[in-house]
């Protein structure tokens, strides 16, 4: 994306009516980014799309009406939007631990109808869950969590792994729901290299898979990847396989820049910031701190600013962020710009709302409802 492109694309009509900062959703790239996924993975029966990055019932009814019935979220505040909005097939990809376990009792009992399950790689665990579950009279699935190198939760497919599962099918409370594959790692830009490394992932748990069914155990579903890695499992014909892909829903710079093939996608969530000093000749200071926009990406490269594309970040605080520029006397405060977040999930987690625009117009304001840890339960 060009600079100018993006300086045209995110025009916002009513300017003087919005505080900054402020998170602002353009309602048709979010549409666009959702047949782009459809597009990818070819039918909405194949996609569970994470809801990490949105958090938003709005944007959930959008998928629910586009035919995405599966969802997926990290927490248990997501479950809850999630069950909320409507959705009856969710799965928390997280292992349950502590307290959680007995908040999978109160989900249940809280969304009867909806069909729930989570993640587990470890024996005592498993069991804890099964036991809650007995007890509670309740159901809940359970998909093993695989590691395919990333090594942050999981484990790789083996003999441990095969007892795991077997566990899981023998302990009553607990629904065998299949395995679960996130592979944030794979990071190649090329997308036939991150194709290669990927499938060669993939062939391990497909005999994994194989041999699990040959011993008998139901497996029912395989929940796989990201957004830089769902177009390759889409090109994998197998029934079991569901897509999760999260950020291209919003998708962000840092994607944008990391991965080209993920061209289709367009950043669909900024940060409308102003300036509110000029500190010295070539400097602007502007109100989009650590507070409104992600500071996971290194230093310097936490937004792509479309209209100073050549501008250096320099500081960045809680409520400032700083850039140096020759172009500084462009800018006075009070005047407006976009930022696009390197980082989308965690900046949408910084706002309770979302100002919603719709050719130029600001049309609506979305809760950013899964944004807290704890709803109802
Ligand atoms: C377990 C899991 N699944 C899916 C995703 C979605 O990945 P992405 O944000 O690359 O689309 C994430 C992202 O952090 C994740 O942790």
């Amino acid at each position: 994306m060009t600079a100018t492109t993006a300086v045209n694309r995110y025009q916002i009509d009513q300017l003087t009516t919005v505080p900054s900062p402020a998170l602002v959703v353009f309602h048709d790239l979010v549409e666009h980014n959702i047949q782009v996924m459809l597009d990818i993975a070819g039918s909405a029966d194949r996609l569970r799309p994470h809801c990490k990055t949105h958090k938003m019932p709005a944007v959930t009814r959008m998928q629910l009406e586009k035919g995405i019935a599966r969802h997926k979220c990290a927490t248990f505040a997501e479950a809850e939007m999630l069950a909320e909005a409507g959705v009856t097939d969710i799965f928390l990809g997280y292992n349950l631990v502590g307290p959680n376990v007995e908040r999978a009792v109160a989900f249940l009992n809280r969304y009867p109808k909806v069909l729930f399950s989570v993640t587990g790689d470890d024996a005592s665990s498993i069991e804890q869950l099964g036991s809650a579950m007995n007890d509670a009279g309740c159901l809940i699935g359970v998909l093993l969590d695989i590691d395919p190198g990333r090594q942050r939760t999981g484990i790789p497919v083996g003999q441990k792994a095969r007892e795991l599962y077997a566990l899981i099918d023998r302990t009553s409370g607990l629904r065998t729901d299949g395995l679960h594959l996130y592979d944030g790692h794979q990071r190649q830009q090329d997308f036939g290299e991150r194709f290669k490394a990927v499938d060669a992932e993939w062939q391990k748990v497909a005999a994994f898979r194989d041999e699990l069914v040959e011993a008998g155990h139901p497996v029912p579903r395989i929940v796989c990847g990201g957004t830089p890695t769902f177009p390759v499992y889409a090109k994998i014909d197998d029934p079991a396989i569901e897509l999760s892909p999260g950020t291209c829903v919003f998708h962000d710079s840092g994607y944008g820049n990391a991965f080209p093939d993920m061209d289709r996608f367009i950043p669909a969530a900024v940060v409308l910031t102003r300036v509110i000093s000029r500190p010295t000749a070539n400097r602007v200071t502007f109100d989009v701190g650590t507070k409104a926009i992600a500071s996971d990406p290194p230093m310097g490269q936490r937004a792509f600013f479309p209209e100073i594309p050549d501008g250096v970040q320099v500081i960045h605080n809680e409520e400032h962020l700083v850039i140096e520029t020759d172009d500084a006397d462009r800018w006075s405060p009070s005047d407006a710009t976009i930022a696009i977040p390197s980082h989308v999930c965690p900046t949408v987690a910084l706002h309770d709302t979302a100002v919603v625009v719709t050719e130029g117009k600001v049309v609506d304001h979305w809760p950013v409802t899964a944004r807290t840890r704890c709803i109802h339960i």
